[in-house]
């Protein structure tokens, strides 16, 4: 996507290496470190037996006797995802141990203050965002065994068992399947910097082929009868400490900040892919979807957020395809539209399924083990206006795409 490499047809690895892109895993942190230093053990020790901490409401306990440690002596970005990672997941525990309305407004220094420097150093906010929960969380159980739901693990859980675990690993997929998508962009930015038809023909194809692929991964989320019923949408995990009731004010990083902070929790939508999809395509989205969509770029690792700025800099694809005469393009250009919608089509009947069901299991049983599921359940993540209107919006602004003949 840089100017200067004219005589090559195929720029990627300069350019992926550029927004910490990986050549095989896309935006995913290629097989991130499962153990951080000895002497981080303290955190380690309660990340791994979180879940049983939550269910026996021992987290907070044991995270007042935590030490406060020095992140000076974390090492490159492998060891601070990590850091971060853990330390999210702790403060997820932390705040929502009791569920809704047992929340902690006040998060302790010892926590804090490590939490708010290895956020700085990675450049993320302060809580569980998408890279953490998804990008960083994932160990192959036999590593000469293929990146397949099976033989994949998260590396720090939280209650929600093997559902919580399911959600992760589909998600993961679906990224591992964008990552031809992401080169076939790369390319066809190439392709329309360098006026090369041939070229961009090859990347839409590629592109739209890439989203049909996330697509069948996606339908693991209800087509693998491995994956029992989800406790997804009521697991405090997803749940943020902006526009949330059960924390209006937000969260008092202690040792940080005198003022409480607001962050938004983790989502697929700070998921770079079909950001990146969009301005490639030149998707335009309603405003309060745009506004919402884009306040998740503040939750990616900056590399990445660069990687979309990138391409919304880049010539317009869709002004090269009204003004040329062929017609191939524009076939391959509609392909992939009508594939990304499909893919949010078929995203919004996985959250209908879910909502019910967790709705469902909510009305008959303690979620998480922690207590009420959230009330935001509805309304999660929009700023009030309700997800399937904002889901189905930004399904339908994608259609309105396709480029007639
Ligand atoms: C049980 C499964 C899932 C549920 C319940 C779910 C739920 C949601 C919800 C409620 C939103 C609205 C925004 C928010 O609240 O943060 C959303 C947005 C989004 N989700 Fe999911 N999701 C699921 C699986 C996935 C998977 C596997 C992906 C694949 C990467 C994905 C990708 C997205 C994207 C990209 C958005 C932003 C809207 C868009 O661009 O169309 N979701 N999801």
């Amino acid at each position: 996507m840089e100017a200067g490499d004219e005589k090559e047809e195929s720029p990627q690895p300069a350019a992926l290496g550029r927004f910490q892109l990986s050549e095989e895993y896309g935006f995913l942190l290629p097989s991130p470190l499962t153990e951080l230093p000895p002497s981080y053990s303290p955190w380690m020790d309660i990340a791994h037996e979180l879940p049983k901490l939550i269910a026996s409401h021992q987290l907070r306990a044991c995270i007042h006797q935590m030490p406060q440690l020095n992140t000076q002596h974390l090492r490159g970005r492998e060891e601070l995802h990590l850091a971060h990672l853990v330390l999210s997941f702790l403060t997820m525990g932390y705040v929502w141990q009791e569920g809704e309305e047992g929340t902690m407004r006040v998060l302790p220094r010892n926590l804090a203050v490590p939490f708010w420097e290895v956020s700085q150093a990675l450049g993320l906010p302060p809580i569980l965002t998408h890279a953490d929960f998804v990008l960083a969380n994932w160990r192959r159980k036999d590593p000469s065994r293929p990146l397949e739901i099976e033989n994949l693990e998260p590396i720090i859980s939280l209650p929600g068992g093997e559902s919580l675990h399911g959600f992760i690993l589909v998600t993961l997929l679906v990224e591992k399947a964008a990552v031809p998508g992401i080169k076939a962009t790369i390319q066809a930015i190439h392709a329309l910097q360098h006026l090369d038809d041939e070229l961009l023909h090859r990347a839409l194809q590629g592109l739209a082929a890439a989203i049909g692929d996330m697509d069948k991964a996606l339908q693991q989320m209800h087509g693998n009868s491995s994956l029992p019923a989800p406790a997804v949408l009521t697991c405090p995990c997803l749940c943020s400490w902006r526009d949330n009731a059960a924390m209006p004010h937000g969260l008092l990083y202690e040792g940080v900040s005198e003022q409480p902070m607001a962050f938004s929790g983790g989502s697929a939508a700070q998921s770079s892919v079909l950001h990146a999809f969009d301005e490639l395509l030149g998707i335009q989205h309603s405003q309060e979807s745009t506004a919402f969509l884009h306040r998740m770029r503040d939750y990616m690792p900056p590399p990445h957020r660069a990687f979309i700025r990138d391409i919304s800099r880049a010539p317009s694809l869709r002004q090269h395809i009204l003004s040329s005469a062929d017609l191939r393009l524009r076939e391959a250009f509609n392909h992939c539209i009508t594939a990304l919608a499909d893919f949010r089509s078929h995203h919004i009947a996985i959250v209908t399924k879910y909502i019910a069901v967790a709705k469902a299991k909510a009305g008959q049983e303690e979620a998480c083990s922690t207590g009420k599921p959230p009330a935001a359940l509805e309304a999660k993540g929009t700023g009030g206006s309700h997800i399937f209107i904002f889901l189905k919006s930004v399904r339908d602004s994608t259609r309105e795409g396709l480029i007639s003949a």
